[in-house]
């Protein structure tokens, strides 16, 4: 079942070129010239009106799946130009949170199991809202008892720390947000360009991951440290909390991951010649507050892991001679979170195998949690 890998995990990581494309099969409809013209999804259709006249999206899930959401909420906040909220499953029914009858509560679940996800869901189907799975195990709780979703199609995913479910989720909500906003004609060019860029996405995922060998030298640079600080903003706060929740999931390493516009409201305290900093500024709209960033931690002595834009010059710079920088392909800013993760997922691969710990099966964790 692993095939050429030793790992679960390894196989996984992967496999994404390949899981994206069977989430957007039949999904995304090409025109005549092969371009992609639009965006259908089956278990969808009956739906989309009633969501568009929410009064809300809530987002939920716990994990792994609830950074997916993260990396897609400011694309749903555009496409559908309703308020997104996100919510931790298990907080949920900690706050008995107000969810109402106009709301649209969609849950995110790998293995569709996940207790408190389920719970949740309940507590919000009984209270009358619209309720929406995205899902990779069809059959499964959460997959049956939504009213409608997505089944992501990534294929079975054995190892605990989650992969290409998570690129796989953010490709399913993103396709999702195209459907929410096909009418719209003000957005006709932007989602014209983030269909297209999903057609590329497979490849930009396959040249990331000829960062491998790249990703193996720097474990062996940190397979020692005590902690890892991951700096993201915008799309990428979710590589940050991603990346760090790998990391810490089965290097069994200590890693924080965090929003960077918080950096200067006490992380900053942390900064020492000591302490890796890992700091994603691809190119976006935020990429010039995490240039001043970076600046400000290499005047600080900071110790700078940079994943930047295979195009850009100029950060590299910024940052000086002695800073790690990680060149990923460039992908529409909302698609951007799927290739960056994929260094990162690489990274605590290598620090696992590094650090003697079990890949597939870390310790004290499950790979679906059935209780509350
Ligand atoms: C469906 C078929 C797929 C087939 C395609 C052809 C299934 C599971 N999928 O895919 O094999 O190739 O039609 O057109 O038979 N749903 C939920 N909650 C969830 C996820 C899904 O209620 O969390 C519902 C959907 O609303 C839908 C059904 O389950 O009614 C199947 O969902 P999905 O597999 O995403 O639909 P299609 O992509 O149309
Ligand atoms: C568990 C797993 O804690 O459940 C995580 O170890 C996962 O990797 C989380 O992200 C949520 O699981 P699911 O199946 O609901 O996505």
């Amino acid at each position: 079942m692993k095939g050429e890998f030793e790992h679960f995990m390894k196989k996984e990581i992967h496999e994404q070129p390949e899981s994206v494309v069977q989430t957007m099969m039949g999904r995304v409809v090409k025109d005549m010239e092969g371009a992609a013209s639009r965006v259908f999804l089956g278990g969808m259709i009956n739906f989309v009106s009633t969501i568009r006249r929410s009064r809300r999206i809530v987002l939920c899930g716990c994990g792994t799946s609830y950074n997916s959401a993260i990396a897609v909420r400011q694309l749903m906040e555009e496409l559908t130009e309703l308020p997104v909220t996100l919510e931790l499953a298990s907080d949920v029914l900690d706050r008995r949170c107000p969810f109402f009858r106009d709301d649209t509560c969609v849950f995110i679940s790998q293995s569709g199991e996940t207790a408190d996800t389920l719970k949740a869901m309940q507590y919000a189907k009984d209270r009358g809202a619209l309720c929406v799975g995205i899902v990779n195990t069809v059959g499964s709780a959460i997959s049956r008892s939504t009213d409608c979703g997505v089944h992501i199609n990534a294929g079975a995913e054995i190892g605990v720390a989650s992969t290409k479910a998570y690129t796989c989720q953010i490709v399913a909500m993103v396709l999702l947000s195209l459907s929410l906003s096909e009418d719209s004609m003000s957005l006709h060019s932007r989602r014209k360009r983030i269909m297209s860029s999903l057609l590329e996405l497979p490849n930009a995922i396959r040249k990331a991951l000829l960062l491998d060998a790249q990703m193996r030298e720097l474990a062996k640079e940190l397979k020692d440290e005590n902690s890892l600080l991951l700096l993201g903003r915008g799309y990428n706060y979710a590589t940050a909390l991603e990346g760090a929740l790998k990391v810490k999931e089965v290097a069994l390493l200590h890693s924080e991951g965090i929003l960077a516009g918080e950096m200067k409201h006490g992380p900053l305290a942390l900064v020492d010649e000591v302490l890796p900093l890992i700091i994603v500024a691809t190119m976006d709209d935020s990429y010039k507050k995490q240039e001043s960033a970076v600046q400000q931690l290499r005047a600080r002595g900071g110790r700078l892991i940079l994943i930047v834009s295979e195009e850009d010059d100029e950060i590299a710079k910024t940052a000086g001679d002695k800073a790690t920088i990680v060149r990923v392909p460039t992908v529409e800013d909302c698609l951007q979170s799927v290739v960056n993760i994929v260094p990162l997922q690489l990274l605590s691969y290598h620090l696992t195998v590094l650090r003697g710990h079990n890949v597939d099966q870390p310790r004290n964790l499950a790979k679906s949690v059935t209780v509350e």
